[in-house]
C-alpha cells in the first residue's frame, strides 16, 4: 500500500485537488492499486490562524511516512510577501532534496496551441528543471538598506554534485523514454563560472551516453527556438530558474497554465507532486478552474508510484475529454471545474468497461 500525502493549499489548489482526489478514487476502484491518502491543511488560512507554516518534524514524517505527496497551488493575497509559500513549496523541494522538478510539454489537442499549425507531435518534450540550487538558495543580502545607495546581492549556487545529478537525469530519463536528444541550456556566455560548470559537467556526462544527442543552447536561443519550432526538443535539462520560466512558456504552448503537470522528485523517495499554476486567488471558489493541470499531476504520481496502467488509463480519459471539448472554459468549452471532472471520470470508465486499456 502507498501512502500520499494530500495538500490543498490556497485560492484555486482545493477545487482543483478534490477534481484530481476523485479521479484517483474512481481509478483504484477500475484498477485496483492501493492508496490512502491523508489530508494536511497546511497553507494562507492555517498560517493566518496560527502563525505555522510549515509544522515542525513535518519533512522528517513525510519522509518516514510517506511514498508521495500531491499538493495544489500555495499563495494568498493575505500574505503579502506569501512567506508561507515559500516555507511549505521550497521547504518540500529543497528539505526533501528533490533535485528533479520534471515538467512535460505536451500538447494533447492542435486546437490549444498558440502556434500556427503546430500537431501533437510538434509538441512533445519534458523539461528537467534543477530544484535544489541555483537562485533558489536565498543567499545574499543589502547593504545600506532603504537608501539611496543601497546595494542588494543575490547569489546563485551551482555544484558540481547537483549539475552533475540533474544532468545525469536527463540522460537517463531519454535513454530510458527512447528520447534521441538531450539539449542543456544555460547562459555560460555571460555567467561564466556558474554556467562554465554546466558546461563541462555536460560534456563528461554526455560522454556517457552516446547513444544519446547532446546539444547545447544558451537560454535566449532556446526561448526562440520553443515558439520557433518546439519539435526538435525531446530532454531539456536546465538550471532553477531558467527551468520555471520556460516551462511557463512550455505551458502556453500546450494550451496554458491550467494543462501543465509537474513533478519534484528524489528517485526513490518521497516525492512531490503539484500542477504548474499558481493559486489563482481570483478564481477561488468560483468552480471555473482547469482541474486537468492537477489530473494530469495525479497521473505522474501513479506512474512515479509504480501504478503505470492507471496513469496510462487517466491520461486517455483526459484526451478524451479534450478532444470531445469537454473541458473548462479557459481551454474552449462550456463546463465547470466539477463537470469537467465528472466528464474525465466518465470517459477513464467507458474505456476500462470498454477494454480498451492497453
Ligand atoms: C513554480 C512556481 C514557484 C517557483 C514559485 C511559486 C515559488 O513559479 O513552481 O514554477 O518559482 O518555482
Ligand atoms: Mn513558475
Amino acid at each position: 500500500m502507498k501512502r500520499i500525502a494530500v495538500i490543498p493549499g490556497d485560492g484555486i489548489g482545493p477545487e482543483v485537488i478534490a477534481e484530481a482526489v476523485s479521479t484517483l478514487r474512481a481509478a483504484q476502484d477500475l484498477y485496483g492499486f492501493d492508496v490512502s491518502l491523508i489530508s494536511f491543511d497546511w497553507g494562507a488560512e492555517q498560517y493566518l490562524s496560527t502563525g505555522v507554516t510549515l509544522p515542525e518534524g513535518a519533512l522528517q514524517m513525510l519522509a518516514a511516512e510517506y511514498d508521495a505527496i500531491l499538493a495544489g497551488a500555495f499563495g494568498d493575497p493575505r500574505v503579502r510577501d506569501n512567506r508561507h509559500a515559500a516555507d511549505i513549496l521550497l521547504g518540500m523541494r529543497s528539505g526533501l532534496d528533490l533535485y528533479i522538478n520534471l515538467r512535460p510539454i505536451k500538447l494533447i489537442d492542435e486546437r490549444l496551441c498558440p502556434l500556427k499549425g503546430r500537431k501533437p507531435s510538434d509538441v512533445d518534450f519534458v523539461v528537467f528543471r534543477e530544484n535544489t540550487e541555483g537562485m533558489y538558495v536565498f543567499v545574499g543580502g543589502n547593504f545600506k538598506k532603504n537608501s539611496a545607495d543601497e546595494i542588494a546581492v543575490q547569489e546563485e549556487i551551482n555544484t558540481r554534485k547537483g549539475v552533475e545529478r540533474i544532468i545525469t537525469a536527463a540522460f537517463q530519463y531519454a535513454r530510458e523514454h527512447s528520447r534521441k536528444r538531450v539539449t542543456m541550456s544555460d547562459k555560460s556566455n555571460v555567467l561564466t563560472y556558474g554556467h562554465d560548470l554546466w558546461q563541462r559537467t555536460f560534456k563528461e556526462v554526455a560522454a556517457g551516453y552516446p547513444d544519446i544527442e547532446a546539444n547545447h543552447l544558451y537560454v535566449d536561443v532556446l526561448a526562440m527556438w520553443m515558439a520557433l519550432d518546439p519539435g526538435r526538443f525531446d530532454v531539456i535539462v536546465t538550471n532553477n530558474l531558467f527551468g520555471d520560466i520556460v516551462t511557463d512558456l512550455g505551458a502556453a504552448l500546450q494550451g496554458g497554465l491550467g494543462m501543465a503537470a509537474s513533478g519534484n522528485i528524489h528517485p526513490g523517495r518521497v516525492s512531490l507532486f503539484e500542477p504548474v499554476h499558481g493559486s489563482a486567488p481570483g478564481f477561488a471558489g468560483k468552480n471555473v478552474s482547469n482541474p486537468i493541470a492537477a489530473i494530469l499531476t495525479a497521473a505522474m504520481m501513479l506512474d512515479y508510484l509504480g501504478f503505470k496502467e492507471a496513469s496510462a488509463g487517466i491520461e486517455r480519459a483526459v484526451e478524451a475529454a479534450v478532444h470531445a471539448g469537454e473541458t473548462t472554459a479557459d481551454i474552449g468549452g462550456g463546463l465547470s471545474t466539477t463537470e469537467a471532472g465528472e466528464a474525465i471520470r466518465r470517459y477513464l470508465i467507458e474505456q476500462t468497461t470498454e477494454g480498451t486499456n492497453q
